[in-house]
């Protein structure tokens, strides 16, 4: 008989979760305003917010932890690190950061002028966040099939050449850079191929542009080239990853998801001018360059974090809990972003709560009634985190409207994952009673998602 899969790790320590009453939950979630930011963790059960930073690190990694070496310049974490990103990636100037988004403040701090155009296979929030504070334009010229949720594509997340070609030519000489996400988080998690990463990247250094490749979820983008594309599947993950990064300039990365830590960050890149640009900016906002941002224990559990993970078993464990998700989805006949991305589901609430007005936020209602029916904390990536249009100040519901179930690395069983599938069959079984959906009564002027305040209908 064929041996089932199974993890390719073991439990080494546990922490205990609480699961909680229906009634508890209508409380704390009326408290939280109907926005599950708000929540306390003891208020969740099973916590699918983020796969970032909350990942269970190797016992390899906490031991790294006591051989951190913390002097404020030139600490042998630094140099262990940077050896490791080197070997992995093919750069040899690595700044370190706190976190993803530190990482594309330093880095957008020397090259985004006001009136830029930075084009994206879609830009992550803080991403465009950073492009738009400066009053540039952040672009995304995904491939609109991506739009098309029940569309099974092995690449979903490839940019669309004809639209970035278009974009090059009418904004020449505006474009400082491209930011190139690995897999598309945006979209669903989704992979881009090598094919599409090269010809990116070519098209781009046709037009004299550089390509920024946002890294966050590198690895599992390299476990998709090896599964799906054609003459990878003898390739390891390593070599994949290092194919990736020699056609681009740079990269950003947030080590909270595919470096395996709780925190941090950086920059690597070949370019000595971006290099020197990036120091400038690293010692006021982060720190020095040699630790930017990081203590040196995270530094060394990072290390060993980045070598773990970009092992074939560890993703092969990682995604196959994600498609396992997926599968149970299937039987019930929930409709998710298809197929299965490499780090949540996507669950396409517009075509659930079909009874719910899109000015009523059909994912958010979708997201409460998962709490409510079960204690699993997912989150919105849908009309509310797409905010207001900045001229017309109207919402925009011009995209797809998701419940992202996000697992995050190393922490939960499948006895958890049949859990909230059951869970989330509940809510979908009544999902034709649910006919009134949540109101804002307060909201910020960008990024609302994660202070709005709703009331329920
Ligand atoms: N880029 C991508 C593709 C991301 O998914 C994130 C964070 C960042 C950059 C920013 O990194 O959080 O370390 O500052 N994504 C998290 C998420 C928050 O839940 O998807 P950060």
């Amino acid at each position: 008989m064929e041996l089932p899969f199974a993890e390719s790790w073991k439990i080494k320590m546990v922490e205990p979760i609480r699961k909680s009453t229906r009634a508890e939950r209508e409380q704390w979630l009326a408290q939280a305003k109907n926005n599950v930011f708000m929540l306390r963790s003891e208020q969740v059960y099973i916590d699918l917010l983020t796969d970032s930073g909350t990942g269970a690190m190797s016992d390899r990694q906490w031991a790294a932890l006591m051989m951190g070496d913390e002097s404020y310049s030139g600490a042998r974490s630094f140099f262990e690190l940077k050896e490791t990103i080197g070997r992995i990636t093919g750069f040899k100037y690595v700044i370190p950061t706190h976190q993803g988004r530190a990482a594309e403040n330093v880095l957008f701090s020397y090259l985004v002028k006001e009136g830029n155009v930075v084009p994206g296979n879609a830009h992550f929030d803080t991403t465009k966040g950073h492009i738009e504070s400066r009053h540039a334009f952040a672009i995304d010229v995904t491939i609109p099939e991506a739009k098309d949720t029940q569309r099974e594509l092995p690449f979903k997340g490839n940019v669309s050449l004809e639209l970035l070609e278009k974009l090059l030519k009418d904004n020449s000489g505006n474009v400082p850079f491209m930011v190139l996400t690995v897999t598309n988080n945006t979209v669903g998690g989704q992979p881009v191929s090598m094919l599409n990463i090269r010809q990116t990247a070519e098209l781009c250094h046709r037009y004299g542009v550089p390509v920024v490749m946002d890294s966050a979820r590198f690895a599992e983008n390299a476990y998709f080239i090896k599964t799906r594309e054609e003459g990878y599947a003898d390739k390891t993950i390593k070599e994949i990853a290092r194919e990736m990064f020699s056609y681009v300039d740079c990269m950003t990365m947030s080590a909270k998801k595919d470096g395996l830590v709780n925190m941090g960050g950086f920059i690597a890149t070949n370019r000595e001018d971006w290099y020197e640009g990036c120091k400038l900016f690293c010692i006021p906002f982060e720190g020095f360059i040699t630790y930017g941002g990081m203590n040196g224990r995270d530094m060394a559990a990072l290390a060993i974090g980045l070598d773990e993970n970009t092992e074939y078993d560890m993703l092969e464990t990682r995604i196959h809990q994600v498609q396992y998700l997926a599968k149970k989805l299937d039987e019930y006949g929930i409709p998710y972003q298809r197929p299965a991305g490499g780090h949540a589901i996507f669950v396409d609430a517009d075509k659930i709560l079909v009874n719910v007005p899109k000015e009523e936020f059909p994912a958010q209602t979708l997201t409460c009634e998962l709490y409510l029916e079960a204690g699993i904390r997912a989150c919105e990536i849908g009309y509310i985190l797409a905010d207001r249009d900045p001229v017309t100040h109207q919402n925009r519901f011009g995209g797809l409207d998701f419940v992202r179930l996000c697992i995050p690395r190393r922490v939960y069983t499948d006895n958890h994952i049949d859990v909230i599938a059951a869970a989330l069959k509940n809510v979908y079984d009544r999902r034709d009673n649910i006919t009134r959906g949540l109101k804002i009564t307060k909201e910020a002027p960008l990024m609302r998602h994660f202070t709005v305040e709703l009331e329920r209908l």
